[in-house]
């Protein structure tokens, strides 16, 4: 399988967490407010601490894997949570491995999470599922409007590039099909609020609602998917 690496540098965020910077479009990948900071508090505070926890196993897609630092937060909150977590990250131009192991993510988040992810995260590219305690982790290197799901997902982390330089990550389409993806009952969380946005999700029968955003962004959105 041949594999298109993204061409990437790292930085430094406000809280002195790594991130990545796109060399071709200049976007980075997290908050430059500070990375763990933004990640922390959008996909695990907003996103796993108020999905419904009952679900077994909780069924995890990620659209956007990159680094993998929301990965790493939710492998640390399924295990201190004792949560049976089903993770599948969508990655079509996966993070250099070299890139992958000199993120500083172990000063952060969980060192055991971050020394298992950086040793299997050549592994987890070719399509071999892995897991960590009591979490299997799948990454698909696929786009988002290919993954065909054989099941629906309780929790999505909807982690695009914003639509000023990935517009078609926030189209119709793609917003229709992650629709699609969410079981009765499902969460959405994003870090994006834009009114088009929002409206295409209600379109599609679910509620999209405005929150608290992390530092330096004012609000994200919620989105979920009735019974
Ligand atoms: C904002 S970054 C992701 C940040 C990531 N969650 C992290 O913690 O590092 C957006 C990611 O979406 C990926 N991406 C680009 N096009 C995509 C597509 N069509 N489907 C899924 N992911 C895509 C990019 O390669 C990039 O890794």
């Amino acid at each position: 399988m041949s594999i298109h690496y993204a061409q990437t540098s790292l930085v430094v965020t406000r809280d002195g967490s790594h991130s990545l910077r796109n060399e071709l479009t200049g976007e980075h990948y997290h908050s430059i407010f500070g990375a763990f900071t933004e990640s922390k508090y959008v996909f695990e505070k907003m996103g796993l601490l108020e999905a419904d926890q009952s679900v077994a196993p909780l069924r995890l897609l990620e659209v956007g894997v990159g680094t993998g630092l929301n990965l790493l937060l939710a492998l640390a909150f399924a295990r201190d949570h004792c949560l049976h977590l089903q993770y599948t990250g969508l990655e079509p131009f996966p993070v250099e491995p070299e890139l992958i192991a000199a993120l500083n993510y172990g000063q952060f988040a969980d060192a055991a999470a971050c020394a298992w992810w950086q040793s299997v995260y050549s592994d987890l590219l070719v399509g071999h599922p892995q897991p960590f305690s009591n979490a299997e982790v799948a990454v698909v290197q696929q786009p988002l409007l290919q993954f065909q799901a054989t099941q629906p997902f309780d929790l999505v982390f909807y982690d695009a590039f914003s639509p000023s330089s990935e517009e078609s990550m926030w189209n119709d389409d793609s917003i229709d099909h992650v629709s699609s993806l969410l079981a009765p009952g499902g969460r959405l969380v994003t870090y994006c609020i834009r009114g088009y946005i929002r409206r295409r999700f209600m379109a599609n029968g679910l509620l999209a609602e405005k929150r608290p955003g992390p530092p330096g962004k004012r609000e994200m959105m919620v989105v979920t998917k009735p019974h």
